[in-house]
């Protein structure tokens, strides 16, 4: 516990500061996505198919809104990522193809139109079954808030000790399974 002092600030002061600018509606159009993916200027995570959506309205927070994060992956034909946890929840929209999840050892089969949920801090793991077409998984996750209030920790692979993902360390080097 450090010894350095708080400070202080007049209320009147306190809710100006703490009054945020208002969030924008934003749209992230489906053929800009597809390039995002599929073209030549795509954003796809080195060792990880997936492109976060940013609205820039939300700062730091890098969220659609200010406490929700999305992002879209793309499971190649016959991939199965490793099992992992995280503190964040994650919402799952099959946009494309079919699978199977494991969450917490329960599989749970997919298809194009499904919507699946993996609490926070459940076991979970993804495959593509198709031998010939993508996956696409349109997920939502509240990695935003969890990171602002420094509660965001991932656990890959399950079993190795949780590690609290904070900017400026070696954790934030991690690009985890999603
Ligand atoms: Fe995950």
């Amino acid at each position: 516990m450090s010894n350095t002092t708080g400070n202080f600030m007049g209320y009147k002061d306190f809710l100006q500061n703490s009054a945020k600018p208002v969030v924008s509606p934003r749209i992230w159009k489906g053929k800009d996505i597809n390039e995002q993916l599929y073209g030549s200027d795509s954003s796809l995570s080195e060792g990880r198919g997936a492109v976060s959506l940013i609205n820039e309205d939300t700062g730091d927070a890098y969220g659609i809104s200010p406490n929700i994060n999305g992002l879209v992956q793309v499971l190649k034909p016959g991939e199965h990522n490793h099992p992992h946890r995280h503190s964040n929840m994650a919402i799952f929209v099959v946009f494309e193809g079919e699978g199977y999840s494991i969450v917490e050892g329960e599989k749970v089969e997919w298809e194009k139109g499904d919507v699946f949920y993996a609490p926070a801090w459940l076991s979970h793991e993804h495959c593509n079954t198709s031998e010939e077409q993508d996956a696409i998984l349109y997920t939502f996750q509240d990695v935003s808030e969890l990171s602002r209030t420094g509660s965001w920790f991932l656990e890959e692979p399950v079993g190795s000790g949780a590690k609290r993902v904070v900017a400026g360390t070696e954790e934030t080097d991690i690009v985890p399974e999603i």
